[in-house]
């Protein structure tokens, strides 16, 4: 079958080859047949080492498919479902899934990098954090397959599994953003606008969205962004709307120092700053010791959204229902595996929010 391969991280391109193979299914995993697969900046990053990949690997993780075969002991999951891939499954039994915090679950993360579901010319070939949804089909642990209705688009659907939950997650889940507050988004990607639908949703008056690119603000306020700013901008916004004190609630979806900085410093006294994005663990960001004391300010990451995958899926696709949270309007290119390249070169040129890649 066709899949996009990343042979060495540093790499510039991925190989789409048609000779890539599966593992038979196994106990407790199934076989799933991608029907659309979006194009997160966390593939970017594998590629050029941020986020760790084990090499060669089948890169994407944000899909959605269905269910072609079903492994012996599969319980939740039956032949003709249709799910979203979760690159990071939760167990229900751990210390963080019973302590509320599921999204930190690592029951199933040595198994992403121990357990290789592809193959490439008869050696063992691993899929990004156990997914590699840029493949016609993948293997997956059943309880990193959630399962949704049928009259679902597959493109809709796909987004959730990453940029969508963690960015709608992080203002909702994370942040807990209150109605009337005030809002900064740093970034406005697909996982940028999912955090000022998020912020939307959950009632914020005031949502700043910050982007050097003007067509990214221009986006940022078709998914509810009150303001939309170039960097070198926001102080003055700042001044006017909160008096200079700053936003109740500051977020940077970016992944590097500068912003997380940047995000903290926008943020008001006693007020909370969310990294969402993710930084390379040689990028430092330092803070005043005096600051952090006198300033109260909460200080916190999200991983994944801070997301419990079975409740929050499907909470997302009510919001969906309801014409609350606009996933269709997210998907501004819509492309085929042979062109996965091109996908990166239009991400980094700021041209689109999501692209989505489909397969017939
Ligand atoms: N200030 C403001 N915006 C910036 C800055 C900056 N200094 N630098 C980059 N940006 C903007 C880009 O112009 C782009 O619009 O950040 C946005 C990033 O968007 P994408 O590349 O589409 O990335 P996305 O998929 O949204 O992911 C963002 O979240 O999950 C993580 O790994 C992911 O770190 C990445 C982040
Ligand atoms: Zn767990
Ligand atoms: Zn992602």
């Amino acid at each position: 079958m066709k899949a996009a391969v990343l042979h060495n991280v540093g790499d510039e391109r991925l190989e789409v080859r048609d000779d890539i193979t599966t593992t038979p299914v196994g106990a407790g995993k199934v076989r799933i047949r991608i029907k659309a697969t979006g194009v997160c900046h966390s593939d970017l990053s594998a590629m050029n080492g941020t986020i760790p990949v084990a090499v060669p690997a089948v890169l994407g993780h944000e899909g959605a498919g269905e269910v072609i075969e079903v492994g012996p002991g599969v319980t939740s999951l039956a032949e003709g479902d249709h799910v979203v891939v979760c690159w990071s499954p939760q167990c229900g039994a751990c210390h963080d899934c019973v302590n509320g915090q599921p999204q930190l679950c690592m029951a199933y993360m040595i198994n992403a990098f121990s357990d290789a579901h592809f193959q490439l010319g008869g050696n063992p070939m691993f899929g990004m954090a156990g997914a590699g949804t840029f493949a016609e089909e993948l293997i997956l642990l059943e309880q990193g397959a959630v399962r949704i209705d049928k009259d679902v688009p597959y493109d809709v659907a796909s987004l959730l599994g990453c940029g969508v939950m963690t960015g709608v997650g992080a203002a909702i889940n994370a942040a807990r953003v209150e109605p009337g507050s005030s809002v900064v988004v740093f970034g406005c990607g697909g996982v940028g606008v999912s955090v000022i639908q998020g912020a939307r949703i959950a009632g914020a008056a005031t949502i700043v969205a910050v982007d050097m690119v003007d067509r990214k603000l221009e986006w940022a306020k078709q998914f509810g962004a009150t303001h939309a700013v170039k960097p070198e901008d926001l102080a003055g916004v700042k001044q006017e709307l909160t008096g200079g004190a700053g936003f109740d609630f500051g977020f940077e979806v970016v992944g590097r120092s500068e912003t997380i900085k940047a995000a903290y410093d926008a943020t008001r006294r006693g007020g909370t700053t969310v990294v969402v994005g993710v930084g390379r663990a040689e990028d430092m960001v330092s803070f005043s010791a005096f600051d952090l004391f006198y300033n109260e300010k909460n200080l916190r990451g999200t991983y994944y959204g801070s997301d419990n995958i079975r409740r929050d899926f499907p909470r997302l696709l009510d919001l969906w229902r309801g014409g609350r949270l606009d996933l269709e309007g997210m998907i501004t290119r819509r492309l085929g595996l042979d062109d996965v390249n091109d996908a990166f070169a239009s991400m980094a040129a700021g041209e689109v929010v999501r692209q989505v890649i489909t397969f017939d």
